[in-house]
Formats: C-alpha cells, structure tokens, sequence
C-alpha cells in the first residue's frame, strides 16, 4: 500500500510557539467504527497552547498535532463501519471528546465521563492536520445557516460553554457572572448566557468588547470592586458563577446567592491551587461543579439552540493553519479576543 502524506502543523518537541512548525506525516486510515474527516477549518482554543507546552501528568506521543476543533468532509470509513445517518461526502462536526463507547459511563452517554476519554488534538492528532481519524459516533451533522468559519467554532467553545451554562440551570433574568469575559469562553458564555434571557456580569480586561456582546454590567478583577457591583446590581448575589480563570474560584463562591452555582474548568491565574473557608461554603448552600469537555449531544443542543435563535459566534479574526505559531504566542501574550478561524489553505 502507498503511504500518502498530509500536511499539517505539530510540533515534535514540547515549547514556546516556535517549536509549531509544517508538517508533513502519513495520512491517517479509519479502523472499523471509525471516519477520516478532510478538515476546512479549525480554530484557537487555549487548550492548544497548553498541550504544546505539555500538559501536567498527560503525556503526548510525538510528533503530534493540535487542533480540538474540526469541520469538514467524511472522506472516507473504515472497513465494516456502519456509517448511521452520515455518508461519504456529508459536511460534518466533530465532537471534542469521545469515550471508549464500552464503560459504564459511555453506555448512558456521558463519554465526557469516560476514564478513557480521548480529545482530538490532545490524545489523538487534531484539526491542524489536513485530516483527522474520528468514531462515527463523534460526528454532528454540520447544519445550514452557518457558515464554515462559524462551524470551525462551535464544538470545543460553544459546547463547553452552553453545558456549563446547563450544569449551573441558568434560566431567563437568572444574574450570570462570567470571568475572563473576551476569551473565546467568555465571549461564547455571554452570548449564549444572554441568549437564554440571562443578566450578565463580565469581568474582564476589555469592558466596551463585553459591553458590545451584551455583558449587562462590566468589572475588572479587583474582589472589592467586583463584590461592590454584585451587591449593587444583585439581591442576594449572582445565581451562577463560571470561572475559568482557577484562583478566581473564592471570589466566585463568594459572589453566588444561597444556593447558587460556581462551574469551573480552567486554570489561567498564578496557580492551580486556591483556598477556600469551607464554612463559606456550606453555610451558602454552595455548589461548586467541574466540568471537562461535552459530549456531542451538547454540541447538537447548542448548535439547535444557536440555529432556532439566530445566534452567532463571535470571531474577531480569520487566519490559515500556517499562522498557528504568531497565533499562539499572540494568545499567549493575552492579545487575542473571542474565537480565531484557521482555514486549511495552503498555497
Ligand atoms: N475543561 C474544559 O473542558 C475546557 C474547555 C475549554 C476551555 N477550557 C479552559 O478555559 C480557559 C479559557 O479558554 P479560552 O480558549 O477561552 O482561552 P482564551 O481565549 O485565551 O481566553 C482567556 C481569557 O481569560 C482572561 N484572563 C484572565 N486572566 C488571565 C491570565 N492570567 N492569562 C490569560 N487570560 C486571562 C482574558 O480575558 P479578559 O482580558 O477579558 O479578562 C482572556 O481573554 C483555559 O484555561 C482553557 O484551558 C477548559
Ligand atoms: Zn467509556
């Protein structure tokens, strides 16, 4: 059989930006059950910063490819795969996480759950490569109405984004305080926040971008300031926090009502480990979630929600594959707002 080779952008050692550089590797082949996605676009997500870096007690085999967001066409399946409501051809998602589909968890659905979940673009190659091996259980039907930058949005920010939104039950006129309000999370949260007929308090960095994607009320990182606002604006405080930010955990606990709910699912800040007054805590009826990835079936709500709503994505740039490394370190600089397309074209 003649090896056919891909183009992408990996890296072969962990580092700073310039370790990203074109690739060229062996076109992936699907085994059974599985699909080889020909990728249009990806986008920028932290996440493909971190695992360049290397992730904390994750190891990568290397060369490896990032990239946990992809849209494009199934190309082709694998030996004895039944392709379900798909065919070779169709424009489709895939989902940032699958599951092994045998453990208990995988069963009920929740592959997010699955001890041996697997990310494109962390465990497996991701959509910086021309083309990526995916489960047919992975795909969503891209629909019409958007448009392919938009799709290369959507499965890792928008579905995170709408589950954490999910997780804490936030309904219409509920107060959301979101943290890192002009990242690609921040800025999916707020849109999908205020979509649901949620008020929203954005801290951030970039008050006119948040107030222009609707944040009700802006702040900046100081507790005192931030707990002045949500006294002011609120009555009993915020109904949902969702950080991501990690040592804004405290603060966040300390801005819910009784009974609220803090989502976290980051770490940006100095460290990763955060002290709380547990009596806080429980004397507040506190619930502190973690959520890590979302199955599918949140990208098909999201993308249902997004279509019957007239939603859109917020995209400040649309790039190649090729600017991956400047991409990087521009994000890594804190110089990137909202979510960043890269296209597949390379000449
Ligand atoms: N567990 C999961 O499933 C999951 C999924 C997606 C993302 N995440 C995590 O969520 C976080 C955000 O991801 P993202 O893709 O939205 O990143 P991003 O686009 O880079 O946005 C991060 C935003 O956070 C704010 N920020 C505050 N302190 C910061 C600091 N010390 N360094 C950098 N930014 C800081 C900035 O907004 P302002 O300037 O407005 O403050 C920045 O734009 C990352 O930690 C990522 O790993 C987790
Ligand atoms: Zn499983």
């Amino acid at each position: 059989m003649c090896l056919l080779i891909m183009r992408a952008v990996g890296f072969e050692r962990h580092g700073d930006p310039s370790v990203l550089r074109v690739m060229e590797l062996p076109d992936p082949r699907p085994g059974p059950g599985e699909v080889v996605v020909r990728v249009l676009a990806t986008s920028l997500n932290r996440i493909d910063t971190i695992v360049r870096r290397g992730y904390p007690g994750i190891p990568v085999k290397l060369p490896h490819v990032p990239g946990a967001d992809i849209v494009g066409y199934i190309e082709s399946a694998g030996p004895g795969t039944d392709l379900g409501e798909f065919r070779v051809g169709d424009l489709v998602l895939v989902s940032n996480v699958w599951g092994c589909g045998s453990c208990r968890f995988c069963r009920a659905g929740l592959e997010d759950y699955c001890p041996g979940w697997t990310m494109p673009g962390f465990q497996v190659w991701g959509g910086y490569g021309e083309l990526v091996r995916a489960p047919v259980r992975a795909l969503v039907k891209a629909p019409s109405g958007f448009g392919i930058d938009e799709l290369a949005v959507l499965p890792l920010a928008y579905s995170v984004s709408w589950k954490a939104l999910k997780v804490a039950n936030v309904s219409p006129g509920d107060w959301v305080l979101i943290f890192g309000g002009s990242g690609g999370i921040g800025t999916a949260l707020t849109i999908l926040a205020k979509a649901l007929g949620a008020r929203v308090i954005a801290v951030t960095s970039r008050p006119n971008l948040m107030k222009s994607l609707g944040a009700d009320v802006v702040v900046g990182y100081d507790r005192d300031e931030l707990m002045k606002v949500v006294s002011e604006r609120t009555e009993y405080g915020v109904d949902a926090a969702i950080d991501v930010i990690g040592d804004t955990v405290p603060m966040a606990l300390d801005a819910i009502r009784p009974g609220g709910t803090v989502v976290a699912f980051g770490v940006l800040g100095k460290s990763p480990m955060v002290q709380v007054d547990i009596r806080r805590f429980y004397l507040r009826h506190a619930r502190l979630v973690g959520i890590h990835n979302a199955t599918r079936t949140y990208l098909r709500e999201v993308i249902d929600f997004m279509v019957s709503r007239g939603v859109r994505p917020f995209i400040s740039r649309v790039a190649t594959v090729r600017d991956a490394p400047a991409l990087h370190e521009l994000m890594e600089s804190r110089g990137v707002v909202g979510k960043v397309v890269m296209r597949h074209e390379w000449d």
